[in-house]
């Protein structure tokens, strides 16, 4: 890998490799000094140009885990403000001897743009509703954690599909994987055209629950919405919601994912959110590991 743009670009065996080091990395965030030499006097370079909590801190604290020095650069209080490009800005800080560059943005295409212009890796952290691969990659981390191997399992991914990017990486990933997609929401929230990407649409949340192995909740993403796609938040709730009625619809064995942030009441109640089968907090931890895994092998580092 020279650069993680996107799960569309990794086979099955970069995928597996990935989480392969990412067990190693777990084991590393579960001692009482978390911290290894790995990455000593480099410098990962976190470039947040949109909202983020999870994703920008847990690569923070992977950097630290592996002795990186790790620099924050958000939009608000940058040259950007004053006009700068995105392009000169990315360039200016490889200049500085950078090692990675972690990048979110608001728009579409971003990382790969600076990829090509900066002689660094670049890591995708979220590009506009395009792709999110270490969200994803962390996702299927989880569900093996539960589940094992995940050929054949059946994974449902519910929500607002055609505004996040999550959804487009949750989908390669787990297909890539071996495992069964659909997707369930609203149509205003079901991109036309998504069967191309080998997963089967579903407009109620009870086809896209039974027998599910892996239910993945989405938020609805407001910030990438014009006017309303559904009648009523609480509408919303009581169609689409994942509440205990719904949950006894998918297979018993079945885990609960969510990319965060939640929206309680919305898209998740919170006696699912906050209980098992959920494994929310649990992809939380599992991000630290699987970024420590991409920035270990973007530096050069070997399974
Ligand atoms: N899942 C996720 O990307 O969360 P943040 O926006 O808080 O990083």
């Amino acid at each position: 890998m020279k650069h993680l743009l996107g799960i569309a670009d990794l086979s099955r065996s970069e995928i597996e490799e990935i989480l392969e080091v990412s067990e190693a990395m777990l084991e590393i965030s579960q001692r009482e000094v978390k911290r290894v030499p790995t990455l000593r006097g480099r410098t990962v370079m976190n470039v947040f140009l949109e909202s983020s909590t999870r994703t920008r801190v847990s690569f923070e604290i992977a950097a630290k885990r592996l002795s990186a020095d790790a620099i924050n650069v958000s939009s608000v209080g940058s040259s950007l403000s004053k006009s700068e490009t995105l392009n000169d800005m990315a360039r200016n800080l490889a200049a500085m001897n950078a090692d990675v560059l972690i990048v979110r943005d608001r728009t579409a295409g971003v990382p790969q743009m600076l990829a090509q212009r900066v002689r660094v890796p670049v890591i995708n952290a979220g590009d506009g509703l395009h792709e999110h691969p270490t969200q994803a990659l962390l996702d299927v981390f989880t569900a093996r954690q539960s589940l094992g191997r995940l050929d054949g399992r059946v994974v449902a991914i519910v929500g607002d599909i055609a505004h996040s990017r999550v959804a487009r990486s949750d989908i390669y990933a787990f297909s890539k994987l071996g495992a069964e997609v659909r997707v369930a929401g609203p149509p205003t929230m079901i991109p036309p055209g998504v069967e191309a990407l080998g997963v089967k649409p579903c407009y109620s949340i009870g086809e896209a629950l039974e027998g599910a192995d892996v239910i993945a909740m989405l938020r609805i993403q407001q910030e990438r919405i014009e006017g309303a796609l559904f009648p009523s938040v609480r509408e919303y709730a009581q169609v689409f919601g994942l509440n205990q009625r719904t949950l006894a619809l998918a297979s018993p064995n079945a885990i609960v994912l969510h990319p965060g942030p939640i929206n309680r009441g919305v898209e998740i109640a919170p006696e699912v959110a906050d209980n098992e089968p959920s494994r929310i907090l649990d992809q939380v931890t599992n991000g630290v590991a699987v970024r420590m895994a991409v920035l270990y092998l973007l530096t050069g580092g070997e399974t």
